[in-house]
């Protein structure tokens, strides 16, 4: 079927469907999504969006900003960083006015709290900034944004997997997609495309990330001569349960909780005696690494590294239960205890992408290093990099992202549809995907993909993982290159067409392989620490040499690597010191 939007949207999370909002207010819109889009990633965010509102303690946006940039290690684009923090406390009030249902204070405010590397003065002390809806404030952003699309007339194609988008001379004219229900290839025409597909922590063994986080959005783009930027930088976050890599919120340290180790030491006041444990992710992750190697954590056991302990026990069944009560459920049905009685058993677990997609302060995809862009063509949230976390992303401004970038785009692809041509697609585009899926069902007796991706998901958490160094990183572009070779012998065991999950894992696997190949060449590249990537034969921050962006792109069979300058107009770089 061939099918004609004005805009298309690719993902239904936050930024999807906020751009989805604005850019139905115009023109004919349409959100393709591989899920039901109640499902999206956004659903999992737990602790709260950022934005200084006051409610509880003074605040202010340049507070959040300093924040913001000193958690990610100076290399965020501080124009960008202004906007984030300056439209996230409208966009709170916003999503507020559409009907999310925010915890409250005695007074009726939005309720806020503590959450890592938000700072009262510029880093004197943490202040009350994330607003929260109990420990589901993604899902309730993702509840309210879909209703307010289902109310504006958006078109969802739920279960529609993108497989391909037309991109000529620069101008995107639609996207083709493989419907999952019946295995039949559409046309999407469009006037411009949107990607919000969300990040891709399934690249990692243990991962906070939902199975669908397959860099879907960036894969794509790049195999389309897209540049990726600041692909090296991924964020572990410290608090995953043990073993499983399911989050458990900030917010219970936010509350109270307190990391311990195997002695029952707090032991974070030795790596950051300001802020403890309301440090920044990167650090606190390292420093749970550290306790392990000095053997001061908790042994684990075959199927479970050695892991340290969080105890939220003091905070009263009170406290837990009113505003931690999905994390008190977790903690029942996978480990079969009561937070409010017994420490967590915790260890880092993947979570962000910081890099993704290049993009300008209007959600448009730049297509190299000195600021060209596609025509039609936009990103926002997680797949994307505007880039407003830098190297490393703070607690609650994922969602700030979506929620202002997401809206941002929006409203700019609502006025280039206003005066934009629909571009050319024909039939023909349609034919190289049919070709690509035919090779799966060409049956031979091929490769199954599972033993691939188990591969590639522990070579990266080993070798690309919260500590790198040259041999390991090498090491691992070497594997990813051999199962990349293997991948081309892969072949469906399910022969159906329709709701076939065996050719979609397979249609995964290669997203998956192309953002891990450029995630370890581009942490191989960056000679230097800083943020979520921390080198242990260049332990320091190098800003002489390193204070830049690093876009890598597709020229032929090879890889180019480029660098562009990063915004540095607010704050000089600092040490980091917490
Ligand atoms: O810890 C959390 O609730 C995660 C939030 C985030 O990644 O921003």
């Amino acid at each position: 079927m061939v099918h004609e939007y004005e805009a298309i949207i690719v993902g239904a999370g936050g930024a999807g469907l906020y751009a989805a909002l604005e850019a139905s207010k115009v023109g004919k819109t349409a959100v393709i999504s591989k899920l039901y889009p109640l499902r999206s990633h956004t659903g999992a965010a737990q602790g709260g969006i950022g934005a200084a509102l006051g409610n509880l303690e003074e605040d202010r946006p340049e507070w959040h900003a300093f924040d913001t940039i000193k958690g990610g290690d100076y290399l965020v684009d501080q124009n960008a960083a202004k906007i984030l923090v300056e439209e996230a406390v409208k966009a709170v009030y916003d999503l507020e006015n559409r009907g999310l249902p925010f915890s409250r204070t005695a007074e009726g405010k939005i309720d806020q709290r503590r959450f890592g590397g938000h700072t009262r003065n510029f880093g004197e002390a943490p202040v009350k900034r994330a607003c929260y809806a109990a420990d589901r404030t993604g899902h309730m952003i993702l509840q309210t944004l879909y209703q307010q699309c289902i109310k504006n007339n958006v078109l969802f194609f739920d279960e529609y997997f993108v497989l391909d988008v037309i991109l000529d001379q620069k101008k995107c004219s639609g996207i083709i997609a493989l419907e999952l229900k019946t295995g039949e290839v559409h046309i999407f025409k469009s006037k411009c495309v949107m990607f919000a597909t969300g990040g891709f922590g399934r690249i990692f063994k243990t991962t906070s990330n939902a199975y669908a986080n397959t860099g879907d959005g960036p894969a794509l783009l790049f195999r389309k001569g897209v540049p990726l930027m600041d692909m090296e930088f991924y964020q572990f976050h410290p608090t995953g349960i043990a073993g499983m890599g399911i989050l458990i919120t900030e917010g219970v340290r936010g509350e109270g909780g307190i990391l311990k180790n195997r002695k029952g030491e707090p032991f974070m006041k030795e790596y950051a005696p300001g802020l403890l444990d309301l440090a920044p992710r990167d650090l606190i992750s390292r420093a749970i690494l550290q306790e392990i190697r000095k053997g001061n954590g908790m042994r684990g056991d075959k199927k479970i590294d050695d892991y340290v302990m969080l105890d939220a026990s003091h905070l009263g069944k009170e406290v837990i239960y009113s505003k931690l009560p999905d994390i008190a459920e977790f903690c029942r049905t996978y480990l079969g205890i009561d937070p409010a009685e017994k420490p967590i058993p915790v260890q880092p677990t993947a979570h962000y992408a910081m890099g993704g997609i290049p993009t300008d302060l209007s959600g448009r995809v730049l297509s190299d290093a000195a600021g060209g862009i596609y025509d039609g063509l936009y990103a926002a949230g997680e797949c994307a990099c505007v880039s407003v976390h830098g190297a490393n992303r703070l607690g609650t401004n994922s969602l700030v992202d979506l929620i202002v970038f997401g809206k941002r785009a929006g409203t700019a692809i609502a006025d280039y549809i206003k005066h934009a041509d629909f571009g050319k697609i024909s039939e023909s585009d349609r034919e190289p995907s049919r070709q690509r899926l035919s090779v799966f069902f060409d049956g031979k007796k091929g490769l199954h993909g599972g033993k691939i991706r188990e591969e590639m998901r522990e070579v990266m958490m080993d070798k690309v993982g919260i500590y790198r160094n040259d041999a390991d990183i090498s090491k691992a572009i070497e594997t990813i290159g051999d199962l990349k070779e293997r991948y081309n012998e892969v072949r469906v065991e399910d022969k159906n067409k329709k709701f076939n999950t065996d050719l979609q894992d397979i249609l995964e696997l290669s997203n998956l392989l192309d953002v891990a190949q450029v995630t370890a060449l581009s942490a191989l590249q960056r000679t230097e620490t800083r943020g979520a990537h921390s080198r242990e034969d260049y332990k320091e921050r190098n800003d002489g040499e390193w204070l830049k962006h690093t876009m890598v792109s597709r020229d032929g069979d090879k890889l180019k690597i480029e660098f562009k300058s990063v915004d540095i107009s607010l704050f000089k770089p600092k040490p980091r010191i917490y």
